[in-house]
């Protein structure tokens, strides 16, 4: 990767980044959650913006720091998340989902602390969010470039791989980065292991830092990209 560094293939174009997850809130002091870092999604949006992209990166909550160069756009739910992005994505060149948006928000945000009431327990009632990259994909210019994460926990790389196309086809994107998330081995580390995959199989596989696991989702970005308007 450090000798493509200088290598301006995305001069140009604009890339719109998701990173982070995101914070579906219960009441005015608490939320749902999950363990997403945004180290993979940021180092998407360092690497293309390395390779002359304007990138602007939508952040929900992420324990990384964006990168120097990139527009930053703040997001906190799923709802925000969905609205910047449908307002971005129709410009973009490409746009990258590496997000982790909550699937659930509750049904109802409680305006004042809940409290406690005796020893009983609580029953939350969540509602499913907007799917955004399912969104983006159904409104997409045909020459836009797509791609989307997928988090599974599967027994082996084949049915990780059978997991990944069945998600690549029901979200409509050209680009699924496969990540197996069994028992820790992605979330906040530096280290990752992706399988790259478009409808036609896997593209590329990448076990390294997530700034060579970028490296190579960008490639395969540019390369569609470029293959596209010649
Ligand atoms: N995604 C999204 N909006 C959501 C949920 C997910 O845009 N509300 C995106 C993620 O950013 C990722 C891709 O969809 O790029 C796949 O996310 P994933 O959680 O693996 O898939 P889901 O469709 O949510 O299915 P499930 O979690 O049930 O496997
Ligand atoms: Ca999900």
């Amino acid at each position: 990767a450090a000798g493509r560094a200088a290598a301006q293939d995305l001069a140009g174009r604009h890339v719109v980044v998701s990173a982070g997850g995101t914070h579906e809130a219960l009441d005015p002091v608490r939320f749902l959650g999950n363990a997403s870092s945004g180290l993979m999604g940021t180092a998407i949006a360092r690497e293309a913006a390395l390779r002359g992209a304007r990138v602007t990166l939508v952040a929900a909550a992420m324990t990384a720091e964006p990168p120097s160069g990139v527009e930053v756009e703040q997001v906190v739910s799923t709802a925000d998340l969905a609205a910047v992005m449908q307002r971005l994505a129709p410009q973009a060149d490409a746009v990258v989902m590496a997000a982790a948006p909550a699937d659930f928000t509750p049904a109802e945000v409680s305006t004042t602390k809940i409290k406690k009431d005796g020893d009983g327990g609580m029953t939350l009632h969540l509602v499913q969010t907007t799917d955004v990259l399912a969104a983006i994909s159904r409104s997409r210019r045909p020459e836009q470039v797509i791609v989307g994460f997928a988090a599974e926990t599967a027994p082996d790389r084949d049915q990780l791989v059978q997991l990944g196309q069945a998600k690549l086809a029901r979200k409509g994107c050209d680009l699924l980065v496969l990540n197996d998330v069994s028992a820790g081995k992605v979330f906040g580390r530096a280290t990752t292991q992706i399988t790259l995959i478009d409808p036609a199989g896997i593209v590329d596989e990448v076990t390294g830092t997530k700034s060579q696991a970028a490296a190579s989702i960008v490639d395969a970005l540019a390369a569609r990209l470029a293959g596209m308007s010649g």
